[in-house]
């Protein structure tokens, strides 16, 4: 997230941009203890839930949890990136700007990409021209006058004609001074086995893709009649990874942003019909599921993302699986039902957009879509079981036991079996690992497990933290022991990874500015901070720390358990002899982890 700027310059602009006083210029901020506190402007607040730290230079939000430093909340606040963040206070503070040292490979890779770049603005406007005008693109024109999108939507859009010819492209680029080779990297034109090269799309009306920043980085082109493939889309280049990118995201952050929500549909013409019918959250995917690496783009905008796909793709396996991705990033998840055979475009173009709005208003969070799909199929005996079946893991993996208990209940309703019967299934569930089959003991300590340690772990994980954040000779005595690979949850292996890189040969309190330098993930800032901001008091750190280095040290040797069991059955399986070595280890194990539990207390 905070790559590639010099961090020396980073700390200047830092030092000169005072938390306190830049802030000030936002909020109204109230001295309160050895803190200050204002109304938070990323969330309705009614009282002062942020607090900024003069003294550890971050702000935290005690009701919506945002969090950071100085930079954290211009990105927020300004919406920015973290280069325009830092650009933005280095003005503020007058700091030229620094020219960045690239080495000369680096530099060789940036200028190709700046090529590449520049290249396909230039494509598109070469597009855009054809489109707008002249006699080449009246197909394409009046297709567009058939799918009910208006010249303005169309430039808002930089829509695009890519004439049917093998080379005006090609030969229109080539005479701006662009190589061929330059233009097969950005996807442009396909070369020929005999050498040479072509445009790749032609006869298309073409869908610039942009970076959030609004820079072309690609394209997808779709065929005016019922040419195959219906859309062609740039392959992947040194400026266009697939994975990474959302359709139409500069032009809807804004609107995400303010509703703390996106709205994602699967294709381009809904993107656009959606936003020409006032709908300006909306972005696509570009397909069905999406990477982790998305979600993470979308959770820099909003805390829910509603999914608006037609019915047969919310059904496909691959689909759960992107939005389990962004609900264990922690994002909330709703599901918009379509009518059968729609999709967001043909719905607004039948019925218009108060058809569209009572969809996406009645978008159901994720669970209890899940639980409406097993309704629906629980209207035979054998349509019941499975619907158990599926609603089992859903349930399962409910984090909050007050959650479980209201859809456990709901569950039982809808498909009408007792209450009783489905914790009787979730408890087998549970044992039965999630459906992996375990050997024996491993099935015994996985009891000991059992609910109510978790939390523990969490609690453990974040005061060693605390501590070693502290005071940085505590990281040598916790790395003695344990390493940041123990940490289970993921903020707080974060943040361990980064504390235990950084404190090597420092004494007393940590340096948390460059240590937030150092974070990926917006949580494990916001965790950062709520660390430096909150009060707090540990009236004994030594034990503390003891107590958590057993917690942590006991949850390792677990696991380790857990593993030396697979091997063991592996071998049993194959009905070989178990290495020695390996069943010393785990009787030693056994021994120390049972040991452990019966000492009282
Ligand atoms: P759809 O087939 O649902 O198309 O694909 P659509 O968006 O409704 O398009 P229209 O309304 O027929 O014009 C959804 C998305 O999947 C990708 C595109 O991003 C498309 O918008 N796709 C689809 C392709 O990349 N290639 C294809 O051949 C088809
Ligand atoms: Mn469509």
């Amino acid at each position: 997230m905070r790559e590639g700027l010099d961090s020396r310059f980073l700390e200047q602009v830092r030092s000169r941009s005072d938390i306190v006083e830049v802030l000030g210029q936002y909020l109204d901020l109230k001295k309160a203890g050895k803190n200050y506190v204002g109304l938070c402007p990323f969330h309705p607040d009614r009282r002062p839930s942020l607090s900024v730290s003069p003294e550890r230079q971050m702000f935290y939000c005690f009701a919506c949890g945002a969090g950071g430093d100085v930079f954290t909340f211009v990105m927020k606040r300004e919406g920015v990136s973290f280069a325009e963040a830092v650009r933005f206070l280095a003005r503020r503070a007058g700091i030229p700007w620094p020219g960045r040292h690239l080495t000369p490979p680096e530099e060789a890779r940036s200028r190709h990409r700046r090529r590449l770049l520049d290249a396909l603005a230039l494509a598109a406007e070469f597009f855009n021209e054809r489109l707008m005008g002249g006699n080449e693109g009246e197909g394409a024109r009046a297709y567009l006058v058939q799918r009910g999108i208006s010249e303005e939507t169309a430039r808002r859009f930089e829509l695009g004609y890519a004439p049917a010819s093998w080379d005006a492209l090609a030969k229109f680029l080539v005479r701006q001074g662009f190589t061929e080779q330059e233009l097969a990297d950005a996807g442009l034109v396909v070369p020929r086995e005999s050498g040479g090269v072509y445009d790749r799309f032609r006869h298309r009306l073409i869908f610039p893709i942009w970076d959030v920043h609004g820079q072309v980085i690609a394209f997808g082109g779709r065929a005016l009649d019922d040419t195959q493939p219906k859309y062609l889309n740039s392959p992947e280049s040194p400026v266009f990874q697939k994975g990474s990118s959302w359709y139409a995201l500069h032009l809807a952050r804004d609107a995400i942003r303010r509703d703390r929500k996106a709205v994602v549909v699967e294709g381009y013409m809904d993107v656009i019909s959606a936003h020409q019918a006032g709908f300006r959250s909306v972005v696509a995917s570009m397909g069905t599921a999406f990477t982790r690496e998305q979600a993470r783009v979308l959770q820099g905008y909003c805390s829910g993302v509603v999914i608006c796909y037609d019915a047969d793709a919310a059904g496909q396996s691959a689909t759960w699986r992107s939005l389990e991705i962004l609900r264990d990033l922690g994002l909330r998840v709703y599901v918009a039902s379509l009518p059968a055979g729609d999709d967001p475009d043909s719905l607004l173009r039948r019925e218009g957009r108060e058809a569209l709005a009572r969809v996406l208003e009645g978008a159901l969070p994720l669970v209890e879509f899940r639980l409406e799909v097993a309704a629906r199929q629980a209207t035979t005996v054998e349509g019941k079981l499975q619907a158990v079946a599926n609603i089992i893991p859903v349930l399962a993996d409910l984090s909050s036991p007050v959650e479980r208990e209201t859809y456990v209940r709901e569950a039982a309703r809808r498909l009408a079996v007792s209450e009783g019967a489905l914790w009787q299934e979730l408890r087998a569930y549970g044992r039965r690992g999630r459906g992996h089959k375990r050997p024996p003991v491993r099935e015994r300590i996985a009891e000991m497990n059992e609910a109510g340690r978790r939390p523990a772990l969490v609690k453990a994980e974040e005061m060693l933290v605390r501590l070693m954040v502290d005071d940085s000779r505590r990281v040598e005595r916790v790395r003695a022991r344990i390493g940041a690979d123990d940490f289970h949850h993921p903020v707080w292996r974060e943040l361990a990874t980064a504390v235990m890189e950084m404190a090597a040969g420092t004494a007393g309190e940590m340096d948390t500015a460059s240590l937030a330098a150092g974070l990926e993930s917006e949580q494990a800032l916001s965790a950062l901070a709520r660390l430096q901001v909150e009060e707090f008091a540990c009236p004994d750190p030594e034990r503390a720390l003891e107590d958590c280095l057993a917690l942590l040290e006991g949850e390792r040797k677990r696991q380790r358990l857990r593993e030396l069991g697979d091997v063991i059955s592996e071998y049993d399986r194959r009905k070989e002899p178990v290495p020695a070595h390996i069943l010393e280890e785990y009787q030693e194990l056994v021994k120390t982890v049972q040991g452990r539990k019966r000492r009282p207390g």
